[in-house]
């Protein structure tokens, strides 16, 4: 070991775990892929005042999570904690809200930044697949969206997860309902942090896990109440389709997200193997972000899925993803001139896109076979100075052990021939 470790909060991914992630993030993405959304890349930071902005200074995570700081020149900058002001933001500096191809649908893969106190599924960098479909308001759009996580999540095996469903209202019964909030929770016996809260951020109280306070919300009001006409009629339009689509979901009155974007439709993926941490991914509309941070009004909507803890699901619902070997062929060489003849061929055959890998470091046969045998590899390409006299190398399956001379120019044939 090295004297140093990786920071606190975070972990590396290593073969052949990493080879999972590689593959949830595809599978996240194959759907959006499908379904019209373009790839978008942002940078790891932004202009700090992006995310108090857009994600709101009274969330958790710009007031306590980010890793925000002054640079050399000035600049006030943070590590992004998020993605979707981000590609908002990138979506607004590149115009593409005026190429009149509206919504603009675009994807993203990346790590984010959360300064949480870590624990299994919780951690100070992770990654996430993320999708946001930008100016337009249509209930078959934030249906789509649902669907397609829905997809992703069926399509890697996994089914012990739930979909919680809730509308948070919009611009005018939102406030209303908030300060009906208010005037119930201001009569309660709080501690004088949660008491803080709810004067900046009653919402957030309804998402409160301890017992004393739980037991005092019984008969808080509920939004579903307040909702006005258009966002009860938005809200059950998402529903009738998501019904339609066969995808289950559950109505929750009291999800809250922890981000102060959200308007009207919210949800979030929880799964059921995962403890306190369960969250695999959440996302909603968010049709006052666009002039929060200085761009016209824009009705959005957008999720993201966290990759390591929908790994962590897998590992709950005991899947094991199959991968194929990343190696088809591994050539071992026996002596110096072998050694030359076999690189030769191995170039040969990754040129012509046979996955191939070669013992490097003189190992002798036992330890060179042991090296094959871990690549994975299907075939093994074995030659010493006799086959080499006779200009073949022998064709060895790792499988059931056969193994055959191959005349030196006919080796891409054949093995295109059994791997075919
Ligand atoms: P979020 O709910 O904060 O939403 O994060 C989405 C997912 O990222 C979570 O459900 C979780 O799986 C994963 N995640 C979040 N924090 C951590 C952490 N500290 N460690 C491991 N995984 C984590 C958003 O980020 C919104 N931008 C989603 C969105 C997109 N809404 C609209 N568009």
């Amino acid at each position: 070991m090295s004297t140093f470790q990786a920071p606190k909060g975070t972990y590396d991914l290593i073969p052949p775990d990493s080879a999972k992630y590689l593959a949830v993030r595809e599978a996240i993405a194959a759907p959006l892929k499908n379904s019209g959304y373009g790839y978008i890349e942002t940078p790891g930071f932004e202009n700090v005042e992006l995310f108090s902005r857009g994600v709101g200074e009274s969330t958790d995570i710009v007031s306590k999570e980010m890793y925000a700081f002054e640079t050399k020149g000035g600049d006030k900058l943070a590590l992004r904690p998020e993605g979707t002001a981000s590609v908002l933001r990138a979506a607004l500096e590149a115009n593409l809200h005026k190429l009149g191809n509206l919504p603009v649908k675009l994807w993203y893969s990346g790590s984010y930044y959360r300064y949480e106190r870590p624990q299994k599924g919780r951690y100070r960098h992770f990654s996430q697949v993320g999708a946001e479909a930008i100016g337009a308001e249509d209930p078959a759009l934030d249906a789509e969206l649902i669907i397609l996580a829905d997809q992703a999540y069926r399509s890697l095996g996994l089914s012990q997860f739930r979909i919680l469903l809730n509308s948070l209202g919009d611009k005018e019964c939102r406030p209303v309902y908030r300060d009906a909030l208010q005037g119930f929770l201001r009569g309660l016996e709080l501690d004088e942090d949660t008491r803080r809260r709810v004067e900046i951020n009653p919402l957030r109280v309804l998402d409160d896990k301890r017992a004393v306070v739980q037991k005092q919300l019984v008969g808080a009001p509920l939004l579903r109440d307040y909702l006005c006409d258009a966002c009860k009629a938005y809200h059950e339009e998402v529903r009738e389709l998501l019904t339609g689509a066969g995808v289950a979901y559950q109505d929750d009155e009291k999800l809250v997200r922890g981000l102060d974007y959200y308007t009207r439709t919210t949800f979030e993926f929880v799964h059921d193997g995962l403890g306190s941490q369960s969250a695999v991914g959440g996302g909603g509309r968010y049709d006052g972000l666009s002039e929060m941070i200085g761009g016209p009004a824009l009705p959005s909507v957008g999720w993201a899925l966290g990759v390591d803890r929908t790994v962590l699901a897998l590992e709950a619902e005991g899947i094991e993803l199959e991968l194929p070997a990343t190696t088809s062929v591994f050539a071992v060489p026996l002596g110096e001139e072998a050694r030359r003849v076999l690189f030769g061929l191995v170039t040969q055959l990754r040129r012509a896109g046979v996955a191939t890998d070669f013992s490097y470091g003189g190992k002798g046969l036992k330890g060179a076979m042991k090296s094959a045998n871990r690549s994975g590899a299907r075939y093994a390409l074995v030659a010493g100075e006799r086959d080499l006299a006779e200009g073949v190398v022998q064709l060895k399956d790792m499988q059931s052990g056969e193994q055959s001379p191959v005349a030196l120019d006919a080796v891409l044939d054949a093995v295109r021939e059994r791997l075919a």
